[in-house]
């Protein structure tokens, strides 16, 4: 079954201003569509795969053959990325905050709530060239702060170096501010708190 673009939970204008509505169109039309297709492409006729989610390919990557490997880890990372990022965001105001066990967790891993969001942010800045930040529960059951280039996440057994599961990760790529923050990376990263959307990240927390 070949994997499809999602549908944004909200109006490509729903987070402005913190996200531009142009930018959210051509995020997901264009970059994100172009992810799905090519990550459809490499796995044509690999009928072994037909049925895995897009977690279980991006766990199994490594162990596939070398022949669509780099495909699938680049445009399969791509599609489960991004299909995370429109979910983990909403309208400003609506996103709610952390749960108490989140913030408990949340408190003992980092400190302060600032002090997290300057530590997300700040792994966010120092990615050099493109990636992703990401807050991801490990393996024992932490939490941790990670950044991963291009593609990757933190899914992907045997090619980075922290693993989790994902809860909630930000876009660093230059196409997802260079639109309206240009070179101002940071600037986007704090705007970008605004349009977080907790309930998703309890959510993600509590499964
Ligand atoms: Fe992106």
């Amino acid at each position: 079954m070949p994997f499809t673009l999602p549908e944004l939970p909200y109006p490509e204008a729903a987070l402005e201003p913190s996200v531009d509505a142009l930018t959210m169109n051509i995020h997901r039309t264009k970059h994100h569509k172009a992810y799905v297709d090519n990550l459809n492409k490499a796995l044509d006729g690999q009928s072994a795969y037909a049925s895995w989610s897009i977690e279980e390919i991006c766990v199994g990557t490594a162990s596939m053959p070398d022949a669509i490997k780099g495909a699938v880890r680049n445009n399969g990372g791509g599609h489960f990325n991004h299909s995370l990022f429109w979910q983990v965001m909403c309208p400003k105001g609506s996103g709610g905050a952390p749960s108490a066990p989140l913030a408990a967790a949340i408190s003992a891993a980092f400190g302060a709530h600032d002090q997290f969001k300057a530590q997300l942010a700040d792994a966010g800045v120092k990615r050099f060239g493109s990636g992703w930040s990401w807050l991801i529960r490990k393996t024992d059951g932490g939490l941790a702060i990670t950044s991963t280039p291009n593609q990757d996440n933190p899914l992907m057994k045997g090619l980075v170096d922290v693993l989790g599961t994902p809860l909630l990760g930000v876009d660093v790529w230059e196409h997802a501010y260079y639109l309206k923050y240009q070179n101002r990376r940071a600037d986007y990263l704090t705007a970008w708190w605004d349009v977080v959307n907790w309930n998703e990240v309890n959510r993600r927390y509590g499964a």
